[in-house]
């Protein structure tokens, strides 16, 4: 019987889940495909197309959020691991919390000055402060108090015995602590699920602590919440030190123009739609481009029209070929060939097992042209 409640338990937990993603992915594209009847139905008149192509971006955009957001909590983002100290990165935050929480929350900092650094994604942790602290903007409507604290700890066999899969060994705690209206029993345990909230529908989504707990298991680190009601909230995270320092956190980027305009690049995608949509993103920059329907294709063109790329674009998961074999296969034909892979995020398992992360660069779907012009640029000033 108790299988059974652990399984009904499950699919129930599944189902919520389901029902969330469904929700909010309709509201999104209600909006989209409202909007878009509306430009359809106006495209011969003088109508002005501006707003209604915000509200689509806007949409858009927000999906793209709901989708990181239930990546996160299913521990596939692609991580970028770097020695970090929380210590700088809560400094670096200072400015952007205290405007999140407003005035009347007082923040109080108590970090201690030997913490040991971590190895973790920056923007991911520091996401993760800014979930917890709009939280607790949310539990203290009234002001009151914000302390953040680091410190360095031990924890021990008797520690993990007490703690669900807890490996003994040296953490950092950081720990976040609000003098707020606190949690009773049945809210607490239901907090890192996605899709619980107590908030109504337009304040929140039920995200933000599944997307922290879900980062903080990637990182192999782990979350606790205690919480009383009418007094206040911890959370405390533990994450494992690491004696390695960190490199200079500025990411110095380069780029000078030095490109000539017209660089050739190969682009392999098999979905017909996304071939036309690259047509029109590249229609008005300054490259040449190739597009071919698949990898057979890509092969074709390259050993028997003679194309030479110094680029190529290439989807990971194709029929026949795929981008990896496409990829391995050119070696040898093309060995300064750029690669370029676009990735979704079901695919990061296929990348680990190939260990292409080694020979490529990676652009995660959906990008902005930005985004891509600016990996292409920075790939083709490599040498
Ligand atoms: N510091 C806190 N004090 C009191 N309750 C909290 C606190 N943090 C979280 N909660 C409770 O946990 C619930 C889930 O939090 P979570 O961040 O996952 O979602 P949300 O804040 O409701 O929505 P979203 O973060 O997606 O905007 C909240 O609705 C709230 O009831
Ligand atoms: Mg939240």
């Amino acid at each position: 019987m108790e299988t059974q409640l652990i399984q009904a338990q499950k699919i129930e937990a599944i189902g919520k889940l389901a029902g969330g993603i469904a929700h909010n992915f309709n509201n999104m594209l209600t909006v989209v495909l409202g909007y878009v009847e509306i430009l359809l139905n106006n495209q011969n008149s003088n109508y002005d197309t501006s707003e209604p192509l915000n509200e689509i971006q806007t949409a858009a955009l927000k999906s793209k959020d709901l989708t990181s957001q239930l990546l996160a909590f299913s521990k596939n983002q692609p991580l970028e691991p770097n020695v970090l100290n929380i210590n700088t990165i809560i400094r670096n935050t200072e400015k952007i919390l205290h405007q999140l929480i407003g005035e009347n929350i007082e923040f109080i900092t108590m970090l201690n000055d030997k913490l040991g650094n971590i190895v973790a994604d920056l923007s991911q942790i520091e996401q993760v402060i800014i979930y917890l602290a709009i939280n607790v903007r949310d539990s203290m409507p009234n002001g009151g108090k914000l302390i953040i604290e680091t410190n360095n700890t031990n924890l021990d066999k008797y520690f993990a015995m007490n703690h669900l899969s807890f490996s003994p060994g040296h953490y950092i705690i950081l720990s976040i602590t609000d003098t707020g209206h606190g949690m009773d029993k049945e809210t607490k345990s239901k907090i890192f699920e996605p899709f619980f909230t107590t908030k109504d529908n337009n304040r929140g989504t039920g995200l933000g602590l599944s997307s922290v707990y879900g980062t903080i298991k990637q990182s192999n680190g782990y979350i606790y919440c205690y919480s009383e009601l009418d007094k206040g909230t911890t959370f405390k995270i533990y994450l494992p030190r690491t004696d390695a320092v960190p490199i200079s956190n500025v990411k110095e980027k380069i780029i000078q123009n030095s490109r000539n305009g017209n660089e050739h690049i190969l682009i392999v995608e098999d979905d017909s739609t996304l071939r036309n949509l690259f047509k029109k993103m590249f229609e008005k920059l300054n490259y040449k481009i190739t597009i071919a329907a698949n990898g057979n294709d890509a092969l074709l063109l390259i050993e028997k029209n003679g194309i030479k790329p110094v680029l190529i674009l290439t989807d990971i998961v194709m029929p026949e070929i795929s981008g990896i074999e496409l990829v391995k296969h050119l070696q040898t034909i093309l060995p300064d060939v750029k690669i370029l892979f676009m990735f979704r995020y079901s695919d990061t398992g296929i990348m680990q097992d190939n260990k292409i992360d080694l020979i490529a660069s990676f652009i995660q779907k959906p990008f902005n042209i930005h985004d891509l012009t600016t990996k292409i640029d920075e790939l083709l000033q490599k040498n």
